[in-house]
C-alpha cells in the first residue's frame, strides 16, 4: 500500500517508539508522585518539554501539553469570555472553526477573515481586520489542504502594534518548515505531535508569558494548573523524542519534501486547465 496523506497523519518513527516503550512498562509512575518512581516520569516529561521547545524556539515553562491539536486549539479560544470579538480566517481546521462557533453562545462575537484566490490574506483584508479591532484573531500557519503559508511574521506584527492577539494553528507547519515561537511573536501556538511522527493524541498550546489561561480540564494542578489530569507520559515522551528529530533532519526532511513536491508539480502541469495552489 502507498501511503501519501502525511497531512492527516505520520507512522510513529522507530525511535520515537524506542523512546516511549520504557514508560509503558518500566517506567509507569505517575509524574505527580514524590518517590522514586514519579520522579523519574517528572524528569522525563520536562526532558521533552524542553525538546518541544528547542524546536518551537519558545521558553520551556509556557508549553502546555494537551490531547492534541484540537485541545491546544480549543484552549486558545478559551481565553476568551463574554463581549470578546474574535476573527478566524475563512481556512481555519474545524478545530478552530467548530470551536469558535460554540463560543458564540457565550456571548462571544465571531467574524471571517477572508482569503485571496491564493489562499492568502491580502494586506486590504489585514487592514479591515485591524479597524473591526477584535480581541483576538487566529490564522494558521500552513493550511491542512493546499499547503498555502501565511506570512504571519508580518501579519503579527501589524496586529500587535494595533494591541490585538493572535493565535496561530501551527500543526501543519510544525516539522516541514522552521518554526520560531519567538520570530512569528504571536500570542498563542498549536501544535501536535503526530505530524511529526510522534505519537497520537499529545500536542501542545504555546503561550507568551503574562498570558491568562482559562483552564478547559481542572482537577489536580498539572501542566501549572492550565490542563488537569494525570500526563499522557509515554506520549509526551514521543512528542519530545519527535521533536528532536525532527530538529536535527529538518533541513534533510524539508528539501527531501520539496523535491517530492516539485516532481509532483511538474506532472500536474501537464494537465489542462488545472490550477495549483501554493505552487512554485
Ligand atoms: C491544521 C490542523 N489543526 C489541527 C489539527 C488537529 O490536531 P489533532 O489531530 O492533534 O487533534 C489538525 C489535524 O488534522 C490540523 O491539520
Amino acid at each position: 500500500m502507498s501511503y501519501f496523506d502525511y497531512n492527516a497523519t505520520t507512522p510513529l518513527d522507530e525511535r520515537v517508539l524506542e523512546a516511549m516503550l520504557p514508560f509503558l512498562s518500566t517506567f509507569y509512575g505517575n509524574p505527580s508522585s514524590l518517590y522514586r518512581q514519579g520522579r523519574l516520569a517528572r524528569s522525563a516529561i520536562d526532558n521533552a518539554r524542553e525538546q518541544v521547545a528547542t524546536l518551537v524556539d519558545a521558553p520551556a515553562s509556557q508549553i502546555i501539553f494537551t490531547s492534541g491539536g484540537t485541545e491546544a486549539n480549543n484552549l486558545a479560544l478559551a481565553t476568551l469570555t463574554t463581549q470578546h470579538r474574535v476573527a478566524i480566517s475563512t481556512t481555519e481546521h474545524p478545530s478552530i472553526t467548530e470551536s469558535a462557533i460554540s463560543l458564540q453562545k457565550q456571548n462571544i462575537k465571531l467574524s471571517y477573515i477572508n482569503v485571496d484566490s491564493h489562499g492568502l490574506i491580502t494586506n486590504a483584508t489585514l487592514n479591515q481586520v485591524i479597524r473591526d479591532q477584535p480581541d483576538l484573531v487566529s490564522i494558521m500557519l500552513a493550511n491542512n489542504e493546499t499547503g498555502v503559508i501565511q506570512d504571519l511574521a508580518t501579519i503579527t506584527q501589524q496586529l500587535r502594534a494595533n494591541g490585538i492577539k493572535i493565535h496561530t494553528d501551527a500543526v501543519q507547519a510544525l516539522g516541514k518548515i522552521p518554526v520560531s515561537f519567538k520570530q512569528l511573536a504571536v500570542h498563542f501556538m498549536s501544535i501536535s505531535s503526530h505530524k511529526l511522527y510522534g505519537p497520537k493524541g499529545c500536542g501542545a498550546l504555546i503561550y507568551e508569558k503574562g498570558l491568562k489561561i482559562n483552564p478547559m480540564i481542572i482537577g489536580g494542578g498539572q501542566e501549572r494548573k492550565h490542563r488537569a489530569g494525570t500526563e499522557n507520559v509515554a506520549a509526551i515522551i514521543g512528542f519530545g523524542k519527535a521533536a528532536e528529530l525532527a530538529k536535527a533532519e529538518l533541513i534533510d526532511r524539508s528539501a527531501q519534501l520539496l523535491s517530492l513536491r516539485r516532481q509532483l508539480e511538474i506532472e500536474l502541469k501537464t494537465i489542462p486547465n488545472l490550477t495549483l495552489f501554493a505552487g512554485d
